[in-house]
């Protein structure tokens, strides 16, 4: 095995969308309380180019939702500073940039009846074109999330299965035939475990439903998030199915999924701790990686959920089993495990960060969910690849620093516990490529700080620091220690 990652190895950078704006008066005129917002958390520039409103633009307007009471309106106007965002990716040297296109800026009422939007398209492609003029690939995610807000007021989005995957998959499609000409690797959905369980278990993020209500109400454990992921892996597959009949061979190019996981190590060497650490991995990741690579659920999920989850028919098995021609991965921290939670979708264990002899697993991020432990995405990369047998993407992997919000940007900059850990996890990216996991990709998260969803702008995992008021760019010292990584690790 080299010692280096391979030439054709893609680094870069990911971030939320790309644009983001449009006349919708007409629908704002139904909605009299909507005032138009861009998506969601790079564009800005809420009432150009033709885009609709998505379920983020609502819900972002709900008192107490968003920490700092912000909305993405403005973000990092990359809508308007596109070429020069461009431009820091060329300064940084990148193989890759990973971005999502706004569905309700392409589609921008969601239907596969509703009209196509010229400009929106046109926005895109123009994005796409000066990437490639600058040798950056596009790595295209199709939803990220901000879901268009006409179809949850017309069927319930992603609750509505006969109505959401052919809408779905006829957007999917019209991208397909817009931009595959230039892009040659496309994801389906951007972690689709948040989207069920964050978007319609505990309502954290958009569009609210809290199925943990309903669970305390009805005495029933929640649903919701158990048809909304089932009907997100389904869309996946049915748009996989058209992308490989239709356009892989002519367009040349490869499609997946990005899945969310944690590590989970035990917290200590008692069995029943080290059974919890496995079937946390097995429900948290088995809940779409199972389906989607081998063709159903797993059982452990089966057993735990019991008739509340739904099943999948032959014919949709035969369709969702080998469903992504890669494993795309967004991994961000390691947990230790505990036997003895309630909570179905991480497995039912409990989780810390803190070890049996009360000190911390690693470096506190400004996140309550993230500390550092570089060795732990050594163990997941080596626990996909011998579950899965394919090849991996890291799409998103990153830090925040604590009170990076707080402080001045001179101070800012100088980002040593983000550097920090970018040090532990590409070591560990290093070593499992040279013990053969075969590794295509690397994307930090993110390009710019930026509108970080339910934290707004209170949390920045940024490699460049984004000055709001002016959204003058700062590179980050995170950024150079990458640049410099990858330009001694990956082969010439
Ligand atoms: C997951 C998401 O894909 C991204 O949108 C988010 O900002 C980061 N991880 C950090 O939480």
């Amino acid at each position: 095995m080299s010692e280096k990652l391979p030439k054709d190895f893609l680094w870069g950078f990911a971030t939320g969308k790309s644009s983001i704006r449009v006349k919708y008066e007409a629908f704002c005129q139904e909605r009299p309380k909507f005032r138009p917002t861009a998506s969601y958390q790079i564009e800005g520039s809420a009432n150009e180019g033709g885009r609709g409103p998505s379920i983020w633009d609502t819900f972002t307007r709900v008192e107490g939702k968003i920490r700092d009471g912000s909305t993405g309106d403005v973000a990092t106007d990359s809508y308007r500073l596109w070429k020069e965002d461009i431009a820091l990716l060329k300064s940084y040297g990148v193989k890759s940039y990973r971005i999502s296109l706004s569905w309700s800026r392409i589609i921008p009422l969601g239907g596969r009846h509703d009209p196509v939007n010229p400009e929106g398209i046109q926005f895109y492609r123009d994005f796409i074109k000066e990437l490639l003029v600058n040798d950056i690939v596009p790595f295209l995610t199709l939803y990220h999330w901000d879901l268009p807000q006409a179809l949850h007021d017309r069927y319930l989005g992603w609750l509505n299965k006969e109505e959401i995957i052919k809408d779905y998959v006829r957007y999917a499609q019209v991208c397909f035939e817009s931009f595959g000409d230039l892009v040659k690797h496309w994801l389906t959905h951007n972690e689709p475990w948040c989207v069920a369980v964050l978007g319609y278990g505990t309502g954290v993020f958009a569009p609210g439903r809290c199925s943990d209500r309903a669970r305390s109400a009805e005495g029933d454990s929640s649903r919701e998030p158990w048809i909304v992921a089932h009907h997100l892996i389904l869309a996946h597959a049915y748009t996989v199915k058209l992308y490989r009949e239709q356009f892989a061979a002519s367009q040349g190019g490869e499609i997946g999924i990005t899945l969310n996981t944690n590590w989970y190590l035990p917290y200590d060497d008692k069995a029943e701790n080290i059974a919890a650490a496995k079937r946390a991995v097995q429900v948290y990741l088995g809940w779409y990686a199972e389906p989607i690579y081998k063709g159903d659920y797993p059982s452990v999920l089966k057993d735990m959920i019991g008739d509340r989850l739904p099943h999948f028919t032959d014919e949709e098995k035969a369709v969702i089993r080998d469903s992504s021609d890669f494993f795309g991965l967004n991994t961000y921290t390691t947990h230790l495990t505990l036997e003895g939670g309630d909570n179905e979708w991480n497995g039912k264990v409990k989780t810390t960060h803190t070890k049996p002899d009360g000190t911390q697993l690693g470096t506190q991020s400004a996140a309550p969910w993230l500390q550092t432990y570089g060795p732990g995405l050594h163990h997941l990369l080596n626990y996909i690849w011998k579950t899965y047998k394919k090849p991996i993407y890291i799409t998103e992997n990153g830090f925040a620093v604590q009170n990076e919000d707080k402080m001045s940007i001179e101070t800012a900059i100088q980002d040593k516990d983000r550097l920090e850990y970018y040090r532990d996890y590409t070591q560990a990216l290093l070593d499992a490529s040279r013990e053969g996991v075969d590794i295509k990709g690397y994307f930090g998260w993110s390009l710019l700080d930026n509108f970080e969803w339910a934290d707004g702008y209170t949390i920045r995992f940024g490699v460049t620091y984004v000055d709001y008021k002016t959204q003058k760019r700062y590179p980050k010292e995170s950024s150079k220690f990458l640049v410099q990584w990858f330009k001694e690790h990956v082969e010439a």
